[in-house]
């Protein structure tokens, strides 16, 4: 007899990653990305079990507790991964649903894979929820878990949250499934969108491909309304705030600053390397400001933290390629004896030096093409109670939304970038806390915390209209 709960959270991945050591010894680390930063902290607060695949290929193991959670783990095969992982999920629907910043893939066997696991999924989330539980399924890569699980578990309360933009009814379209994607969405009774642009272009493409009405946030099925909201994601501000605080990353701060060679200017990009990020064009923007001595190469020095992401992509493969070549030409044509403008690292650092190297930075650069939120805006605010630091932030970033005291710009222009990067250098001690000091208001009061109450709040009350609900 399976161990039954009464929340569920359903996402591709656990929280965790497991590790298999040459020597055959195992061990577990912090999974990439977004969706893991956000959920742990809701879930360690929370009772409740989180379904999710291991990050290795074939692995059968057994429910456990880490980090204070419970873990169930769902296994993917090695073809499963190459096909619906690193297909479907990330060569198809993450570049359609990113503007087509690279073109999608649009593959039978793919989208076969895509239904097999997202029906494991399914499955496996109806075993282990309790009668009536709350199920909380997770992002682009589930996005039927919502319709299968409906259908073997009618009396669940099912919300879906998607950490990525939805696009446009036009590019949406491209896909030649879109008619399951969408009624595999609206088997949940609430789907959170980052925006409300998001959650606007999902209730026209309903009506657009399935004819059904809406009004307002809810959409009208035949036999139940389907709510949509934007619930703008965010992160732990006071475990943020607290860890900066701490004497021992206050030093490793000033540590880092003096292993880069005291520079004026740190200026600091942490992203996993994804060709949605931007990091091409900002390096770009920075070697040119070098090149046409607006800064000097001992005055400033970019660190890029690139976390290693979806390395058997083909797309990402060559993008590791072309970072690491354009690194070499700009601190090629740049550097002096003793200095390397370009400081680039290629691996994953535990929360508390990220947290030192926020605190270290003067400008924060964040560019994306498109991206759903990025936390990493919203880190680099929290760990400013100094209110000294200035966030360059994309225009296409979602986090833009809420935080517009940063010095935006549009990624595509190579010159506003490099103005805006430049305004932030020389911007005055009370002109940055000003902007600090708005930001951050904003972020300690949507923390994570409130986006998640506020989204299972939204999802335990029934819609007012709701057929089913009202003569009850
Ligand atoms: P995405 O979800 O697309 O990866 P986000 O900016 O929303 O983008 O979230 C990235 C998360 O991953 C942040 O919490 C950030 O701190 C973390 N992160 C990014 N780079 C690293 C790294 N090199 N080591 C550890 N964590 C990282
Ligand atoms: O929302 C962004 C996201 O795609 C999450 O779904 C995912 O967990 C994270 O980025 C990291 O990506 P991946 O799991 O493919 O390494």
């Amino acid at each position: 007899m399976v161990g039954r709960s009464s929340f569920l959270i359903v996402a591709n991945r656990l929280p965790v990653d497991r590790i298999v050591e040459q020597d055959g010894t195992a061990s577990w680390r912090r999974s990439p990305g977004g969706l893991v930063t956000a959920i742990a902290p809701v879930m360690q607060r929370r009772h409740g079990a989180w379904l999710g695949w291991s990050g290795a290929p074939d692995e059968e193991l057994e429910p456990f507790e880490q980090d204070g959670m419970h873990l169930i783990s769902i296994p993917l095969s090695a073809e499963e991964i190459e096909l619906y992982y690193e297909g479907f999920s990330n060569a198809t629907l993450w570049p359609l649903y990113h503007d087509v910043v690279a073109t999608p893939v649009f593959e039978r066997r793919m989208w076969e894979a895509y239904r097999a696991v997202n029906e494991r999924f399914a499955r496996a989330a109806a075993e282990h929820a309790e009668e009536g539980a709350v199920v909380w399924v997770q992002d682009y890569q589930l996005q039927l878990v919502p319709s299968m699980l409906r259908e073997l578990r009618p009396d669940l309360r099912i919300g879906f949250f998607l950490h990525i933009p939805f696009p446009p009814v036009e590019l949406f379209w491209q896909l030649p499934w879109r008619r399951e994607l969408v009624q595999g969405l609206l088997g949940a009774d609430l789907v959170g969108f980052q925006l409300p642009g998001g959650a606007a272009n999902f209730r026209r493409l309903c009506r657009r491909l399935l004819g059904v009405p809406y009004k307002g946030n809810e959409i009208f099925l035949e036999d139940r309304v389907v709510r949509t909201q934007a619930f703008p994601i965010s992160v732990d501000f006071g475990e943020l705030d607290e860890m900066v605080r701490r004497p021992e990353v206050v030093s490793r701060a000033k540590e880092i600053r003096m292993e880069l060679g005291d520079p004026e200017h740190m200026l600091l990009g942490v992203d996993r390397l994804d060709y949605t990020k931007g990091i091409g064009q900002r390096l770009e923007a920075f070697g040119e400001l070098l090149k046409d001595g607006l800064i000097s190469p001992g005055e400033a020095v970019f660190v890029q933290i690139a976390t290693p992401s979806r390395e058997r992509v083909e797309e990402y493969r060559r993008l590791r390629d072309d970072i690491e070549l354009q690194v070499g030409r700009i601190n090629g044509e740049t550097s002096e004896f003793g200095s390397q403008p370009i400081q680039y690292f290629h691996q994953s650092y535990p929360k508390d030096e990220l947290a030192a190297l926020y605190l270290a930075a003067d400008v924060m650069v964040v560019t994306p093409l498109r991206d759903g939120m990025n936390l990493v805006a919203k880190e680099y605010v929290s760990c400013h109670h100094d209110l000294h630091g200035a966030l360059v932030l994309s225009e296409f970033a979602g986090a833009a939304d809420e935080l517009r005291q940063a010095f935006l710009v549009n990624p595509y222009d190579v010159e506003g970038v490099k103005r805006q990067m430049l305004a932030a250098m020389r911007a005055t001690p009370h002109e940055l806390a000003r902007r600090m000091r708005t930001m951050r208001r904003r972020v300690a009061t949507y923390d994570v915390d409130r986006w998640a109450g506020e989204f299972l709040n939204s999802l335990e009350s029934p819609a007012a209209s709701d057929p089913a609900t009202s003569h009850s």
